[in-house]
């Protein structure tokens, strides 16, 4: 069996390192404090916070998990914050529509059972646009559980960047003005889309303003990546040298998600009881990219010439060294001006196909930016 796993969360063997991080957001969480935790997609936020919350003793804390990924609303948010908070204080089916009555009487709870008889809690009173009264009653519910259960309630908030769409701020400052009040509960936030979250943290403007410390993930460095990787191919009857995971980890930046699925293609074209090379590494590399290459060149087509331009500079080698909003950088890759270039940037930020670092643009689909390297070099 192929010992990587890419896509959905990690645990156990298949978790890499990150100890320090680990130790930093679990206790953040036993000191009932607030935390906002950021990455690009596919880091690792939601196995590492996972990870922390599953190490806390159950006699003492009360994880919540919170996805609010398919949420689009304050109507929407309450439902998944209600549900979450219901099924996590309450493990016993038969207790399930009680714990929701005492919390969330007001909104109709009721128990119903899904194809293979799992409980599934539903609220009748979902179709009723939710007022602000309502948000402020259960967002101050955390803090009632925690004095109730004697435990300190840590609630995770994933995906949280979905709250910029909602339409105005009023969960935003709800959220503010009520959790500052919360003694017994961490709060910890993740999200993905630097921008958006820089948005909701970062701008004076907004309501969450500095309501929570920072805590930004970085990539799995060489390193850590060097031990978990020669384990995994020996465990399995293979071999592995530091010189071709350093090639690796180069392809992929150390971004925990395409060393994972690099590491996968790998494993796969080295044969039962040999030494993966560095020509196994470049087959492994081919394969990935030419089964991504449909998706890739379709998303291609749809782009403007000048988006496309900007995507190969992003690509190239020499950008790191140019400031990107710099006339040198409009010169050097052929573009009319650096309005040119902003508005570009911001068109491709929208869609998701790069993101702010520090102030360095990055594509954020490594093997996207290997693709279009060859792009570059085919032209
Ligand atoms: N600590 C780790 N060790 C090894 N692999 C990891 C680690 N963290 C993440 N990965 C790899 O990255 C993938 C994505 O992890 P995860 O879903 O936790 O990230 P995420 O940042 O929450 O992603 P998303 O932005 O999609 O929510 C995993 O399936 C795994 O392949
Ligand atoms: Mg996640």
């Amino acid at each position: 069996m192929n010992p990587f796993t890419y896509g959905g969360i990690v645990e156990g063997k298949d978790f890499c390192n990150r100890l320090r991080e680990f130790e930093d957001i679990s206790r953040s969480m036993k000191n009932a404090e607030r935390l906002f935790v950021y990455a690009e997609r596919r880091m690792g936020k939601t196995s590492l916070v996972l990870r922390a919350a599953k190490s806390l003793s159950p006699a003492f804390y009360l994880p919540i998990y919170i996805d609010l990924w398919a949420t689009s609303d304050e109507r929407t948010f309450a439902e998944a914050f209600a549900r979450a908070v219901t099924m996590a204080s309450e493990t016993r089916v038969s207790k399930i529509l009680d714990a929701a009555k005492t919390f969330f009487g007001r909104f109709s709870p009721a128990l119903t059972v899904d194809s293979s008889g799992k409980p599934v809690l539903k609220f009748e009173a979902g179709n009723i646009p939710i007022s602000e009264r309502d948000l402020v009653e259960i967002l101050s519910i955390p803090e009632r559980l925690a004095k109730k259960k004697r435990r300190n309630v840590v609630i995770i908030f994933d995906e949280f960047q979905r709250i910029a769409d909602y339409g105005d701020d009023t969960l935003e400052r709800q959220l503010r003005s009520i959790i500052q009040h919360h003694k017994h509960v961490s709060y910890i936030f993740l999200g993905s889309r630097r921008h958006v979250i820089h948005k909701l943290f970062l701008n004076s403007r907004s309501p969450l303003y500095r309501s929570a410390g920072h805590y930004p993930l970085e990539m799995i460095s060489l390193a850590d990546w060097k031990p978990f990787i020669v384990e995994k191919f020996r465990r399995t009857g293979k071999k592995i040298g530091s010189g071709v995971i350093a090639s690796l980890v180069t392809l992929t930046e150390g971004h925990p998600f395409y060393t994972q699925h690099l590491a996968h293609t790998l494993w796969d074209s080295t044969p039962i009881g040999k030494e993966a090379t560095e020509k196994n590494l470049s087959a492994a590399l081919e394969t990935v990219l030419s089964r991504e290459h449909y998706g890739y060149s379709s998303a291609w087509e749809l782009l403007t010439p000048t988006q496309r331009r900007l995507l190969l500079a992003l690509s190239d080698a020499a950008y790191p060294a140019i400031p990107l909003f710099s006339t040198e950088f409009a010169r050097t890759f052929n573009f009319r001006s650096v309005s040119t270039v902003q508005r570009a940037i911001a068109s491709l930020m929208e869609k998701d196909f790069i993101d702010q670092s520090g102030d360095r643009f990055i594509i954020l689909d490594r093997f996207f930016k290997r693709w279009l390297q060859r792009v570059a070099g085919s032209q």
